[in-house]
């Protein structure tokens, strides 16, 4: 069997829960990925032009990450899962990706959102990070989808 980790970005808590509960469902390490500056409220404002995350998604910010994963190197397999934000992955996503040699992982994407699909966010993260990614999913979860809906998609990727 594949060794497994489960990273995951959440601002809001929402995809966190979702994050454990896969962790928990195929039995992975977690890993959470967590800015060295936390967001507030304020920062998450979208509709503010000036808000945090509208400057970071402008100017292809990177996000600093506290914290490294130790024995990186001991894992296949690595779920990355966060919100949709501009229908897309965050930034704090990209830096992570770029942040680790993925040569040989195979990388699997989920995500919860406020109702779009997990759509391109693939494709643009394969155009945003160099060298070799090789995404082999991506989904985006409910909420609710429980350990069993997740283990049903991650198994046959382990
Ligand atoms: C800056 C920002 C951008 C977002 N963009 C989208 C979007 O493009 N499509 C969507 O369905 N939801 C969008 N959302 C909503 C989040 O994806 C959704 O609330 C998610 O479940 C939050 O997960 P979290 O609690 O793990 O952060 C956005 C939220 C924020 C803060």
């Amino acid at each position: 069997m594949k060794k497994a980790l489960v990273a995951c970005f959440s601002a809001s808590g929402v995809t966190a829960k979702v994050a454990s509960r896969l962790a928990n469902a195929v039995d992975a390490d977690l890993f959470e990925i967590s800015p060295v500056q936390p967001y507030s409220e304020k920062d998450l404002k979208w509709t503010n032009p000036l808000a945090r995350c509208n400057k970071e998604k402008i100017g292809k910010k990177d996000v600093p990450i506290s914290g490294r994963i130790e024995n990186f190197d001991g894992y296949d397999v690595i779920f990355v899962g966060f919100p949709i934000w501009y229908y897309g992955a965050p930034n704090i996503i990209v830096t992570f990706l770029k942040s680790y040699d993925l040569a040989g992982k195979k990388i699997a994407l989920f995500a919860t959102s406020g109702g779009s699909d997990i759509g391109k966010t693939a494709d643009k993260l394969r155009a945003q990070i160099p060298g070799e990614i090789d995404i082999v999913a991506a989904k985006r979860f409910l909420p609710d989808d429980n350990e069993e809906a997740l283990r049903q998609w991650a198994s046959p990727l382990l």
